[in-house]
């Protein structure tokens, strides 16, 4: 990396879903309003960066995923006027505003697309996919990322157009020079009325390769043409403008590709969001279908992506976000007893406060740019619902359909949704214990509260002292402001294959570590109900404690229960 190195590479971001993050006016959707009253939240914690999920104007089929008009804000989360003093307001306290940008596809209602399905000679038809039938049938038989076939027919034109997702859902042709002008020119503006980069939208699904469109190929995401795409991009809209943050969201990412889009030099993106890690524990086939991962395979997949980014590119670091189950639920004590099938008394409380600090501590402890989903800095846990009519989401209620439809018993098809679904990270925050809605609104929210309300709510965790989620949170993104070792260090896992213990060091060159400020630095987390014996060749390295999630240790060479601990290397 030259240097000085980027700004992001010391920044936290932290996503905002609008519509479960504070209600402003009373009508059960979190909005504009409700996010600046709780700006103070955000800023407390002490991040650099605001990501927040689409507030455009949306026909909401997949929750503002779905654009018809990418230049105003949706009248259910507010209006321009108020997105203007939000963003002088998150600038005021020195954060910056990063916009979900969704250009893979828009909403069927977007006047682009109302164009484009007027007839096969209107200059905008070009502007999305279309193939004529063959055999009366759909071009290929693609599915749908949420189900049903991947090709929706336009009986005015007697064609089928494309959406990866829904059929509200068009995919964009990016082919089509005009229909990359426009987007280019929308960018710019956002990027003028002040708004610090974007975090796009699939944005590896944009290139598709026009041979297999037409054939059965499935390769049809992330062809040679993505990185004349997203260099075309650059150029057009990020060059020349300082202080931006690119991240793009690439289902499939591999990790040499990644080195590629990431490379300061290639004038790409300045990271991505890879699904290596939060694809372990499902079936390749299916997020749906449980797959049994151990640690050493999460703790593996991590390392690789460490070691593949080291020398060039960047890394994003999440564990969740609105597409995710929470990571407490996931990743934390209750998944370990969970693994021990159903009916052993799984408790979604069980070591809550230790297991989202210590899975924020090796978060943040890695080498890349750290984000916190909202709630996690609190440890929700999964919604725990336990009937179809709490779920909200088009894919778990497309997926309930179709599994039961296809065979699958309904408390089943419930288990797996309990497991997977995205409702479990969209329920909203509980500001309090407040009737009806924890303060999240005066009405009944959009979607229920979720198993952990009233017992996890914001303010109790801001008061339980050296208990606090958040405040841990606050001293993890402190520690990365300070050190130098924890945004640029080196990484190396130690002792690979513990099945319960996670430790690695991260160190700067000797030449680049300036002073003492700088030292090495040794963390171990110990994922297990029981106390952990330190192997000797760890514990021989912790020096000083900079920071653990119960204090200070009991034992230098022992680890308690779902204990983190940053030390100094000796
Ligand atoms: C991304 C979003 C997800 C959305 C999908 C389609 O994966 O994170 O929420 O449903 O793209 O836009």
């Amino acid at each position: 990396m030259t240097e000085p190195e980027p700004w992001w590479t010391g920044a936290v971001v932290y996503q905002v879903y609008p519509r479960s993050f504070a209600d402003g006016n009373g009508d059960g959707v979190g909005d504009l309003a409700g996010l600046r009253k709780h700006l103070d939240h955000i800023a407390d914690l002490g991040v650099d960066v605001i990501w927040l999920s689409p507030v455009y104007r949306s026909p909401q089929a997949d929750n503002g995923y779905d654009i018809s008009d990418h230049e105003d804000i949706d009248p259910l989360f507010g209006t321009i006027d108020e997105f203007d003093a939000l963003l002088v307001e998150v600038h005021r306290r020195g954060m910056r505003l990063v916009m979900d940008l969704v250009v893979n596809h828009s909403s069927d209602q977007h006047p682009w697309f109302r164009a484009a399905r007027r007839s096969r000679t209107c200059p905008k038809h070009d502007w999305y996919i279309w193939r004529d039938p063959v055999d009366g049938h759909e071009p290929n038989d693609w599915r749908a990322a949420f189900d049903g076939p991947a090709w929706s027919w336009d009986p005015g034109t007697g064609q089928y157009y494309l959406h990866m997702f829904t059929p509200q859902q068009p995919d964009l042709n990016w082919e089509n020079p005009d229909m990359r002008e426009a987007v280019y020119e929308m960018m710019n503006r956002w990027l003028d009325r002040g708004v610090d980069g974007f975090r796009m939208d699939v944005i590896n699904h944009i290139a598709k390769d026009d041979d297999a469109l037409s054939g059965d190929s499935d390769a049809y995401v992330m062809q040679p043409r993505i990185h004349e795409h997203l260099q075309e991009m650059h150029e057009r809209v990020f060059a020349g403008r300082d202080a931006l943050l690119t991240v793009g969201e690439m289902p499939g990412v591999t990790v040499e590709d990644a080195a590629l889009f990431t490379d300061p030099e290639r004038h790409e993106l300045d990271m991505v969001f890879q699904f290596e890690h939060v694809g372990l524990d499902h079936a390749p086939a299916s997020k749906f279908t449980r797959q049994e991962t151990d640690l050493p395979a999460l703790k593996a997949s991590l390392a690789r992506w460490q070691t593949g980014l080291e020398a060039r590119g960047w890394n994003s670091l999440y564990l969740s976000n609105h597409d995710q189950p929470r990571p407490v639920s996931r990743f934390g004590a209750a998944a370990r007893s969970a693994a021990d099938g159903p009916g052993s008394g799984t408790d979604p409380f069980a070591f809550r406060y230790e297991s989202a600090t210590l899975l924020a501590t090796v978060l943040h402890l890695h080498r890349g740019t750290p984000y916190v989903y909202q709630g996690d800095e609190i440890g929700m846990v999964d919604a725990g619902f336990t009937a179809i009519e709490q779920y909200r989401d088009v894919e778990s209620l497309n997926w309930f359909r179709g599994a039961v439809g296809r065979g699958m018993p309904t408390a089943s098809a419930l288990e797996a949704l309990a497991f997977r679904s995205r409702d479990n990270a969209r329920t909203p925050i509980p500001w309090d214990d407040s009737e009806p809605a924890g303060g999240f609104s005066t009405a009944q929210p959009w979607i229920g509260m979720g198993q952990g309300w009233p017992r996890i709510t914001v303010a109790a965790d801001r008061a339980a002292g050296d208990r606090s989620v958040y405040e841990h949170h606050r001293r993890l993104i402190d520690l990365r402001h300070r050190s130098r070792t924890v945004r640029l260090g080196t990484f190396a896992l130690l002792e690979p294959e513990h099945p319960a213990l996670w430790a690695f060091t991260r160190s700067l060159p000797a030449a680049s570590a300036r002073d003492e400020d700088d030292p090495p630095l040794v963390v171990v987390a110990n994922l297990s109900a029981s106390e952990l014996v330190l192997p000797a060749g760890v514990a021989g390295r912790a020096g000083d404690l900079v920071l653990g999630n119960l204090g200070e240790p009991d034992s230098a060479g022992r680890l308690r229960p779902w204990e983190a601990r940053v030390h100094e290397c000796r």
